[in-house]
């Protein structure tokens, strides 16, 4: 029986894509901090992609990269604008901090310049309704660097809700956490709110928020109840405590469209293992996706579904997926694919707007106090 059921949901391989590897894709780095060693890796990997130019606001930042990465041979810009106006790049990775997604992004793609924009998508509610308006308005493809929605067993979980097996979704608890785990990489632009906006809510609360809402098809979210604190950062012990402007934890309590409630909770530090497993509850069954100790997107163990077989209350454990291909290769490979054939985004804009508008939603809760209704306006 248990076999069964995991044959309805084996997978049907894709198939693989021909690819014109004669025509090349000049493509441009803006931000040339931590995250874009990862683009550039991973562009060296498509024999199709020539990295042709890297722009930085920090003056010779850029440069010492390029050597430090073996770019190769490409020309320097100081600010996002010089790059896109050099006319040099058909596509873009904006890497540069939380707060300047949105301008990079909508000055691209009015630019016809296609964009492959890192996650959380911008700070604001109203920066991502601009972004999807400009998206909207261009020719140009714009995908949001989600990668574990190339994760084989975040693939699977989607299969699960989306085969019907749980019935009718009702409840849902998710988020993830660390122990001790403020990013300080290369320096304190997560933990500044002039660079990054905001804190562990959009840094890895997006990567929750993207799990479960994918997997339930990314209803719209109405109201929200939500709540944030800086306990750990603002701690006098904690070294970056002056500079510390963001947020460290948070929580929400969200209605989506279909009557389905989202319960949410965030951290990147706290006096805890993990806040919770990831479930998501339905009439028929529910499925249970263990928490890891570092969140940031990837699953912490097998998949167990709870469900009753022949009156009998059944759990099916769904073995790990191998995840032997990169996901963030995959990520970087399927938008320049999405750019090359004029494709669908990998992960469109339409479906990011839902996740930053709970993000901004639990944001203005918490200050306000109080429940709000998000509205979001037509693109
Ligand atoms: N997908 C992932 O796994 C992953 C991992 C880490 C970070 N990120 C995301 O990547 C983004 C960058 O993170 P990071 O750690 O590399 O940050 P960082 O602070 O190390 O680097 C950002 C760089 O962007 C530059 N910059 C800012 N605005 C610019 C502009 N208008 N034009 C040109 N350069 C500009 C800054 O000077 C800085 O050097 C963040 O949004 C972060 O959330 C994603």
């Amino acid at each position: 029986m248990v076999d069964q059921i995991l044959d309805a949901f084996k997978e049907v391989k894709a198939e693989i894509k021909e690819r014109n590897y004669d025509q090349k894709l000049k493509v441009g780095i803006i931000g040339t901090g931590w995250i874009a060693e990862a683009h550039v890796s991973a562009y060296k990997k498509c024999p199709d992609v020539e990295i042709v130019a890297l722009a930085d606001l920090i003056p010779g930042k850029a440069e010492a990269f390029c050597e430090r990465y073996d770019v190769g041979k490409v020309q320097f810009f100081p600010s996002h604008k010089e790059l896109i106006d050099s006319g040099l790049c058909d596509a873009v990775s904006v890497c540069t901090y939380n707060a300047t997604h949105a301008e990079c992004t909508i000055y691209a793609l009015e630019h016809n310049v296609s964009v492959l924009l890192e996650k959380p998508m911008c700070v604001t509610l109203d920066e991502a309704v601009a972004i999807c308006k400009a998206e909207k308005n261009s020719d140009a493809v714009l995908s949001i660097g989600f990668q574990p929605r190339f994760d084989e067993n975040m693939k699977m979980l989607k299969k699960v809700v989306q085969s019907g097996e749980l019935g009718k979704i009702y409840y849902i608890q998710t988020g993830g956490g660390r122990r001790r785990g403020i990013p300080t990489p290369f320096g304190t632009s997560f933990i500044r709110k002039e660079t990054a906006g905001i804190g562990a809510l959009g840094d890895i609360g997006c990567y929750s928020l993207d799990m479960v809402l994918n997997s339930i098809g990314y209803p719209k979210p109405l109201t929200v109840s939500g709540y944030k604190s800086d306990f750990f950062g603002k701690a006098p012990e904690y070294e970056h405590s002056d500079v510390f402007s963001v947020d460290d934890f948070a929580a929400g309590f969200i209605r989506l469209e279909g009557g389905i409630i989202l319960d949410f909770r965030i951290a990147w530090a706290m006096n805890l293992d993990t806040p919770g497993d990831t479930i998501i509850m339905g009439t028929k069954g529910s499925v249970r996706v263990p928490s890891t100790e570092c969140w940031n997107g990837s699953i912490g163990g097998p998949l167990v579904i709870y469900h009753e077989i022949a009156g009998e209350q059944i759990e099916t454990v769904i073995p790990e997926k191998d995840n032997s291909e990169n996901c963030f290769d995959i990520k970087i490979r399927s938008f320049c694919d999405a750019v090359k054939e004029h494709d669908e985004a990998p992960v469109p804009c339409r479906e990011i707007l839902y996740n930053q508008a709970i993000i901004d939603g639990i944001s203005r809760s918490a200050e306000l106090g109080r429940e709000i209704a998000i509205e979001i306006p037509e693109i």
